[in-house]
């Protein structure tokens, strides 16, 4: 008897089997029972013949793509300021910007806007920075709650170095806030929309806020985002505001901010991350969030993606928001492979350029590690899928499973998503991309 909650998508199914191997399997079946995946399949087993089948044959079925590091209040000024690089930019754009975020009125209506933008393209899972404040970080994870993508939302930690109107007034008025937002966060019971402790990075909090932050983290077990070594002169400054560390990455660890067995953390950036910085990272069991559109954008450089790989480390993508200018993590899977691919002939030919599946997996499976069983079509894990529309070329010839993604991937395939499933539940997408299925 097959369950009611059951059932299978039919299509081109493509999805990571490891970091070097793309997995396809052509007209198969990729089955759905109470949320989590059955698994992939060329033809249905006995058992499963009677399950619904949705149709989408000659089209692409991936896994969910995970947006590991994204700003929701920078949404409304993307593209701006991309001359600057990420210290004055700051200053310029992005503080006035959030600072705006005050007024209930305007996070209402812009982050609608980057809740439907979430909606429509092919990410299901993201980690998302909000501001500094309370009301307009609620109202942001109402949205995403009824968008029905799993998120994780962190209400943002500032207590120095940034304008007036952004700057908590005292690292116990900041760590306060945060336990107000989170005692909110508790009484409205989301069921896929969950709170992320985020520090801004090193130049925003003081060291008492950061070991508040800790103190804090240790007794919610929540998990960690914040921001590590992307420019140089973010990294100069933080040797100077923090003599007591060893480098940028131990300023978080001596906090007690950084990975270990029961403070999951991602890292944004980590452009200049040395050997010495990557193995600490590696360690502690860091996620690193590659940001690739946004390293460009900002001058900030091109993250040694390779020697992470190489080294084992756990990374996914990010977009970054309003430091990279799109928001589609497919964008980023191309970027990622093109920076390489600069940073090896440029700068180290010692250092391969990435693939198209390697930065593919990255935005599966190295981005959903961090959410648990998610990213891929793996026995158990949760259900999160795409239907990208896959028109043939117009030369008419047939052409495989790989070079198909890859075309997808260069020619901007988020606006081809006609389906879309978080944890086995249909996200309706908005009606111009359903009337193109
Ligand atoms: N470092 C601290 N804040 C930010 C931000 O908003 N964007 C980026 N790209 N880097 C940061
Ligand atoms: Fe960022």
């Amino acid at each position: 008897m097959v369950s009611a909650e059951c059932f299978a998508l039919r299509g081109d199914i493509v999805q990571s089997a490891d970091v070097q191997t793309l997995a396809c399997v052509e007209d198969g079946y990729a089955v759905c029972e109470k949320g989590r995946s059955l698994g992939v399949f060329p033809q249905l087993p006995g058992h499963l013949e009677q399950v619904e089948v949705r149709d989408f044959r000659g089209h692409l079925v991936i896994p969910g793509l995970v947006d590991l590091h994204t700003h929701a209040p920078q949404f409304a000024c993307r593209g701006m300021g991309m001359d600057l690089e990420l210290l004055d930019w700051l200053d310029a754009y992005t503080f006035p910007e959030e600072a705006r975020y005050l007024d209930l009125d305007y996070a209402a209506r812009a982050y609608r806007s980057f809740a439907d933008e979430m909606v429509k393209g092919a990410t299901t899972r993201a980690l998302v920075f909000a501001t500094v404040h309370l009301p307009a970080t609620l109202l942001l994870m109402d949205l995403l709650e009824q968008s029905g993508l799993v998120t994780m939302v962190g209400k943002v930690n500032m207590d120095r170095n940034a304008p007036d109107a952004l700057r908590e007034p005292s690292a116990q008025a900041s760590l306060d806030a945060t336990q107000e937002w989170l005692a909110s966060v508790r009484e409205r019971a989301y069921s896929r929309t969950f709170p992320i402790l985020t520090p801004r990075f090193v130049p925003s909090c003081s060291d008492g806020l950061l070991a508040g932050l800790s103190a804090l983290q240790r007794e919610s077990a929540l998990p960690v985002q914040s921001h590590l070594s992307e420019n140089r002169s973010e990294v100069a400054w933080v040797r100077r505001l923090r003599p007591d560390a060893a480098g940028y990455a131990e300023a978080y660890l001596n906090s007690g901010l950084l990975g270990g067995p029961c403070c999951p953390t991602v890292m944004a950036h980590c452009v200049h991350s040395d050997p010495r910085e990557a193995s600490l990272l590696l360690e502690r069991g860091v996620w690193v969030a590659h940001c690739p559109v946004s390293n460009t954008c900002l001058s900030s450089g091109v993250a040694p993606v390779r020697a992470f790989l190489d080294k084992g480390l756990r990374i996914g993508l990010g977009t970054d928001v309003a430091g990279g200018y799109s928001p589609s993590i497919l964008h980023a899977v191309a970027e990622a492979v093109k920076a390489s691919k600069l940073r090896w002939r440029l700068e180290d030919e010692a250092l391969a350029p990435l693939t198209l599946a390697e930065a593919f997996c990255l935005a599966t499976r190295g981005g959903g590690s961090f959410f648990g069983r998610a990213g891929a079509f793996d026995e158990g894990f949760d259900f999160d899928a795409v239907v990208l529309r896959d028109d043939p070329p117009p030369c008419g010839e047939k052409i495989g499973l790989e070079a198909r993604l890859e075309r997808l991937v260069y020619t901007g395939a988020d606006s081809l998503a006609v389906d879309k499933y978080v944890a086995g539940r249909r996200i309706p997408l908005p009606q111009a991309a359903a009337d193109a299925s």
